[in-house]
């Protein structure tokens, strides 16, 4: 028998493909005792749980309690808009609260492009960030991610050749996947050529705060400046994704348009969690938390490249990380990358495959993107050594 579904469908959300690859739980099998390098959550036991205690403790205890049980201003809490402000170096009015950086993603698309329009991606690209253009419809073009971020010389040349994008949209530091940080001159470039051609950049920064010890990371002044530029964020990679806050760093004058978009999908954020937020904001063992979080996932980091080196010699290539969750290897061989994460699986050892990463069609076969912020370092050594027993077992040699 077959039932009506209860109700027909929009158009969108009749047209929203299932998720493939990236995200699509149905790949990914985790038995009992598998090692899961395939994730983006932070450790939990480098999150601040002292800080967020007293915090929650001083917004319940609070007389101001009962007023943020009430509806609160749909761009954030005054108090929190300034604290993100001082940190961003922006008047308070250009920030927008928002429920996290997949929030502020989604505001950023419906705030910027039209179906049909064109829009620029990093390649390898942060796949969730395509199913938000699902939104929409419009038309990727993919341009490189080289070793100092997304690839301005490749986006002059197309742009020089008559391609006219309406936005583009990079992860600046850190990039999921590849690790890379754009560099001041890039960035530099890369606003110039905003101006130049009349696009939005959306700029998406959650591992801005996870940098190694010795790592500088760039201040982003050429993107504060630029009224071209929407800086998304959120809290999710310092103080945990189920949080569910952000923010955007928005041009000039745009605050009030994007909070009447906002006004028309969910109103405003938790004002209880702004609240608790901003109190740990001018908490003052906060960034030193956040400091000590980054030297432990270096360590994970480190653990996890000593061993696939070891492991896997000449066949792999993996640059150093400098920050972030991820490592983002590239094996050489002639080894059937399928069917490696098929038997990587069988051996209890998961992970995200390169091809997921592919901004458009086919490409990044032999890389993996594996994550260390998660996993402790005994049990990366222990994945890493069933990834290469997967891998011998296909006839790939190390
Ligand atoms: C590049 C990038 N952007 C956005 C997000 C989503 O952040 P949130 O969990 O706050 O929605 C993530 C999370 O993994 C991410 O890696």
């Amino acid at each position: 028998m077959t039932t009506a579904a209860a109700t027909d469908p929009s158009a969108l959300l009749a047209g929203l493909p299932a998720r493939q690859g990236f995200g699509d739980a149905t790949l990914i099998r985790l038995a009992p005792g598998s090692i899961d390098l395939g994730g983006g959550n932070p450790a939990t036991d480098l999150l601040p749980i002292d800080v967020y205690q007293d915090a929650f403790g001083a917004v319940t205890g609070s007389t101001e309690f009962s007023a943020l049980l009430k509806y609160t201003p749909a761009a954030g809490l005054p108090s929190l808009r300034e604290a993100i402000a001082r940190r961003e170096g922006v008047a308070p009015e250009r920030i927008l609260i928002t429920n996290g950086g997949a929030h502020g993603l989604a505001l950023a698309v419906l705030g910027t492009l039209d179906p049909g329009d064109v829009i620029v991606v990093d390649d390898p690209v942060y796949p969730l960030f395509l199913r938000v253009l699902d939104l929409i419809g419009v038309s990727v073009v993919p341009v490189p991610v080289a070793a100092d971020g997304i690839d301005t010389d490749d986006l002059e040349r197309r742009l020089s050749e008559g391609l006219r994008p309406k936005a583009l949209f990079t992860v600046p530091t850190f990039q999921n996947p590849s690790g890379v940080t754009l560099s001041t001159a890039r960035e530099a470039a890369l606003v110039a050529l905003a101006e130049r051609y009349g696009f939005t950049i959306i700029a998406d920064d959650p591992y801005r705060a996870i940098a190694f010890p010795g790592t500088a990371v760039p201040d982003r002044a050429a993107f504060r400046r630029s009224d071209r530029v929407l800086a998304v964020n959120t809290f999710s990679k310092t103080l945990g994704p189920g949080l569910r806050l952000g923010w955007i760093v928005l041009p000039e004058g745009a605050a009030e348009g994007y909070t009447r978009l906002r006004n028309r999908l969910d109103g405003q954020t938790s004002g209880v969690l702004q609240a608790v937020v901003q109190r740990m904001l001018d908490d003052d063992r906060l960034d030193p938390s956040i400091v000590a979080a980054g030297a432990a996932y270096a360590g994970k980091a480190r653990a996890l490249t000593d061993a696939l080196r070891e492991e896997f010699g000449d066949a792999v290539q993996i640059p150093n990380p400098a920050g972030g969750f991820f490592a983002w290897p590239r094996f050489t061989g002639d080894v059937d990358f399928a069917a490696l994460f098929e038997a990587a699986q069988d051996r209890g050892v998961t992970y995200q495959r390169g091809e997921w990463f592919a901004a458009q069609g086919e490409g990044f076969a032999g890389f993996a993107r594996l994550s260390f912020s998660e996993v402790s370092i005994a049990d990366l050594r222990e994945g890493v050594a069933r990834l290469g027993q997967a891998w011998r077992s296909l006839g790939g040699r190390g």
